[in-house]
């Protein structure tokens, strides 16, 4: 592969900008600066630095957002700053999207790609990919409220009732829940049938996927091969 081609398919700009670049002196590869855009370069273990900057070439981009309360999940915000401006230039240029989306008060685990087939797989309802949620809820939570949301509780527009996969007591006011499916405000939605209402709500995990005690919100960070792996592993619920 090209360096410029290298560079523009990791969004370091169009092909002009990035052969601009190299021939400016801006580029090293692995480590030693290269000022022919149209060196040859092998893509496997590649590791480009622009301006001092290092990053590994990755044909995909697979990322996790520990997402803060406060931001929407939408290139478009209305009314809160956008996650897409917590994450750097060329991964925005890479065009990669939310897989699902969080509530703009919702925290916690957060994943982003530009692989449309990836992100297909996590959020299709016929794959049934769980998420775990932790629901802060206003009032003290009851036998009969896991009761309904284990046995199914109806949604407006929904034909039949949803239940959670699974639903303990955290506290008296907490509840750990895990979903198949992804609908609009589904948590809040399914908690407010039965009876309670969402003070704060946090995603733990997707699929086999928790999210990482070190990674404090704000902040993301690239997922590891092993870790898109445990992501895809099959989980209880998905059918095949
Ligand atoms: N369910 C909700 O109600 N909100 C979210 O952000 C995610 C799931």
């Amino acid at each position: 592969m090209k360096l410029y081609r290298a560079l523009q398919s990791q969004g370091f700009g169009s092909r002009k900008g990035c052969m601009a670049q190299v021939r400016a002196g801006a580029v090293a590869v692995n480590g030693t600066v290269c000022d022919d855009p149209e060196a040859e370069v092998d893509p496997a273990g590649l590791e480009l630095t622009l301006d001092g900057v290092a990053w590994r070439y990755r044909e995909k981009a697979y990322v996790l957002m520990h997402k803060p309360a406060g931001y929407e999940c939408s290139h478009h915000p209305s009314h809160h700053p956008s996650v897409f401006g917590l994450l750097p230039g060329p991964l925005l240029q890479r065009g990669v999207q939310c897989v699902g989306r969080l509530d703009q008060d919702t925290t916690g685990l957060l994943l982003f790609s530009d692989d449309g087939q990836f992100i297909h797989r996590m959020i299709s309802p016929k794959k049934g990919v769980a998420k775990v949620y932790l629901a802060q809820c206003a009032e003290p939570v009851t036998d009969a409220m896991l009761d309904a949301l284990r046995t199914g509780v109806q949604l407006n527009d929904e034909p039949a009732p949803i239940a959670a996969l699974a639903c303990e007591t955290v506290d008296p006011h907490t509840l750990r829940l895990t979903l198949a499916e992804g609908k609009y405000h589904q948590v809040k939605r399914m908690i407010a049938a039965a009876g309670n209402r969402v003070d704060a709500l946090h995603r733990e995990s997707v699929g086999a996927f928790a999210l990482p005690a070190d990674l404090s919100p704000g902040n993301w960070r690239w997922l590891e091969p092993a870790e898109l792996h445990q992501l895809e592993q099959a989980w209880p619920s998905a059918k095949s």
